[in-house]
């Protein structure tokens, strides 16, 4: 835990040791021996649903406790919480940047990936008729969907879709887009912005972020590039200086395996200045200036110079913190970062794809069951998700349902129409787990 924003005897600094990945390399066994009993869950259930909320290991628990206890003894509006606080918060900035490769007053800190996305359709200073390329709804989350409309509809914008089917075919059919508004004029040339999901949340796949960071920035600096990054950070690395994105948003408790109600908007410094203005105003993000805007007639036939007051914002990160109070959060977040740092995002990669790879090969082996995935290898996350071939929607939901009778834990999805099973592991999960999960399938399977 952190005593004023340093860290305590014996604390190790992972991911100064250990760049954004973080740690040294470990095999499974070394693996699973260092975490073992570290999360509750895993005494009880089989939780294979890491894609949907990630649970919290014990030291974010004591993390969050620690926090309360000294916010309590201090007395909330003391100097010492205050500097605790901010101490607190710079700390947790510095855990952020380490993992996402980026600078500390990038971050700003949200209550989920949802509200980080409504931040950016909602801060942009949108041009008239600007275009949006979006993927379509059936491949997108929601949250990474309705907001980008909601900003077509109330600004006048254009949206255009690139596929999905694979890898070549986004970066053939976005080198195409980038260029062609599908009406000419008054159409601008390039997109304003891309905006993506990292993985997508249904099928699992990868998104060839890095390729399209490229492709978009050679043909137009000036298009912002968007990420979704609720399935990816925490499980894979992120590296936005690689991406070249100019939005990541992503919560704490999905794969980072932190406390609800918070989550991060990465904003590259440069948009922060020039075009991304904060949806909320108050306290600490402004002062107001007066500017006298000329003669304004008043009652009684007298003139006088009408004087109208602005804002000028304060210094980025600050200026788009109006509301935040969530420290207890900070805490949880500042912890869990702390704990995958250590055991390093590229061993958690590593173990979650063997656990996947053994989830893939096994269920692919039951005839009645279809699995949903990127064709190519590389572009399939740790998700495996799976439908069956008849009366598909209702086995769904009676496999889930008799799953949890068993105390396994798999969640219910869809795409498009189809309803599909998504099972999603995590580094703290074992291999034994994912056997017995999938000899509980078979069976259910057979009788349904
Ligand atoms: C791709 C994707 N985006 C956004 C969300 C919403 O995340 P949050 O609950 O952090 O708003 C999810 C949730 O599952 C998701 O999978």
């Amino acid at each position: 835990m952190l005593k004023n924003g340093k860290k305590m005897e014996g604390e190790e600094d992972e991911a100064a040791a250990g760049g954004g990945g973080g740690g040294n390399t470990v095999n499974d066994a070394e693996l699973d021996e260092k975490i073992h009993g570290d999360f509750l869950i895993s005494k009880k259930k089989i939780y294979l649903n890491n894609g949907s909320v990630g649970p919290v290991p014990i030291s974010t628990v004591k993390a969050i406790t620690d926090f309360y206890l000294r916010y309590s003894e201090q007395g909330p509006d003391s100097t010492e919480s205050n500097e605790y606080l901010e101490n607190l918060k710079m700390e947790t900035r510095r855990r952020v940047a380490d993992l996402i490769n980026c600078d500390s007053d990038e971050i700003i800190f949200t209550s989920s990936t949802t509200e980080g996305i409504n931040f950016v359709t909602n801060g942009i200073a949108w041009g008239v008729n600007d275009r949006i390329l979006l993927r379509n709804s059936k491949s997108e989350h929601f949250s990474n969907y309705l907001p980008w409309i909601k900003a077509a509809n109330d600004n006048d914008l254009q949206i255009e879709r690139f596929p999905f089917e694979n890898e070549n075919m986004v970066i053939e059919d976005l080198t195409k887009l980038m260029e062609s508004p599908p009406s000419p004029s008054p159409s601008p040339r390039f997109p304003r912005i891309v905006s993506t999901s990292h993985v997508m949340y249904n099928n699992g796949s990868i998104t060839p972020i890095e390729k399209m960071g490229s492709i978009i920035k050679k043909k137009n600096k000036k298009t912002l590039f968007s990420i979704d990054g609720a399935q990816s950070v925490g499980a894979i690395e992120v590296d936005v200086k690689k991406i070249k994105c100019d939005f990541l948003s992503f919560p704490a408790f999905k794969w980072i395996c932190g406390p609800l109600g918070i989550g991060v908007l990465y904003v590259n410094k440069k948009v922060m200045n020039d075009e991304f203005e904060p949806v909320f105003v108050g306290s600490g993000t402004a002062q107001t200036e007066s500017i006298k805007e000329g003669k304004d007639n008043i009652k009684g036939g007298s003139s006088a110079n009408k004087k109208q007051e602005t804002l000028k914002y304060y210094k980025y990160p600050q200026k788009y913190h109006s509301t935040f109070r969530n420290y207890p959060g900070l805490a949880g977040l500042e912890s869990s970062i702390r704990y995958l740092l250590r055991i390093g995002i590229s061993n958690i990669c590593k173990k979650n794809k063997k656990l996947s790879n053994i989830f893939r090969g096994e269920i692919s082996k039951i005839k009645e069951i279809a699995i949903h995935e990127a064709s190519e290898e590389s572009m399939r996350s740790s998700m495996v998700s799976f439908s069956f071939r008849n009366n598909n929607n209702n086995r769904v939901k009676i496999l889930i349902e008799k799953l949890q009778e068993k105390g396994i834990i798999l969640a219910e999805r869809e795409i498009g129409m189809k309803k599909i099973v998504r099972a999603s592991p995590h580094f703290y999960n074992t291999e034994n787990e994912i056997i017995k999960t999938i000899n509980e399938i078979k069976i259910i399977t057979s009788k349904i």
